[in-house]
């Protein structure tokens, strides 16, 4: 499939509001925020990190977004040479064909450019899918988080992960 791997541009609020809101709904487990939440954010919500350029989003070639995965770059004169990478997701008719691997391509690439020199990120214990992609493009476990999320009645553990660039 002929795919376009770029930061959404900021008009494309709605577009990534549409996506985070099927992740949320698709996989409740496997993200900080709940589905119930995000659905009450206003589309200015999704502005902030458009406008940073901060959010990559998967299109085909019919300009459909089938996925999404963030970068936060930390604040501060001494940690602005880490970013975490959040959000990630590929809707089910986008995963095992390497899409995965080409969106991290993307967003390392874009990471080494401006200087970013460590990749952060945490993945829910139970999710082996999500932490093999993390494996195959390079990423270490270096901890693990316990009760990271409180899912209702349930807490997830949460493997953190890192690639140094
Ligand atoms: C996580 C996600 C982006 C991965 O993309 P993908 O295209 O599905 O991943 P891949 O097909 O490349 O599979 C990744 C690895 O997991 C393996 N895998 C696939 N299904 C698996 C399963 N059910 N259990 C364990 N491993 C599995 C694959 O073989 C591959 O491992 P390999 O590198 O050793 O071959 C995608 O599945 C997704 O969006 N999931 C829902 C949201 C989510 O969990 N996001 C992560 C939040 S941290």
């Amino acid at each position: 499939m002929n795919l376009d791997i770029r930061p959404f541009r900021p008009d494309e609020t709605g577009v990534l509001k549409a996506i985070r809101l099927a992740a949320l709904a698709d996989n409740p487990p496997a993200f900080a925020e709940r589905l119930d939440v995000a659905l009450a954010r206003g589309g200015e919500d999704f502005s902030e990190p458009l406008a940073r350029g901060a959010v990559w989003g998967v299109f085909d070639d019919r300009g459909r977004c089938l996925g999404m995965a963030g970068l936060d770059r930390f604040v501060g004169a001494n940690v602005e040479h880490k970013a975490t990478i959040w959000g990630v997701y590929l809707s089910p008719t986008a995963r095992g064909g390497g899409t995965g691997d080409r969106l991290f391509s993307a967003i390392i690439e874009h990471a080494r450019g401006v200087g970013i020199t460590v990749l952060e990120l945490g993945v829910g214990d139970f999710n082996l899918r999500a932490q093999g992609l993390y494996a195959r493009m390079g990423f270490v476990p270096y901890g693990l988080e316990r009760r990271a999320v409180r899912l209702h009645d349930r807490y997830i553990d949460e493997v953190l992960m890192a690639l140094h660039l």
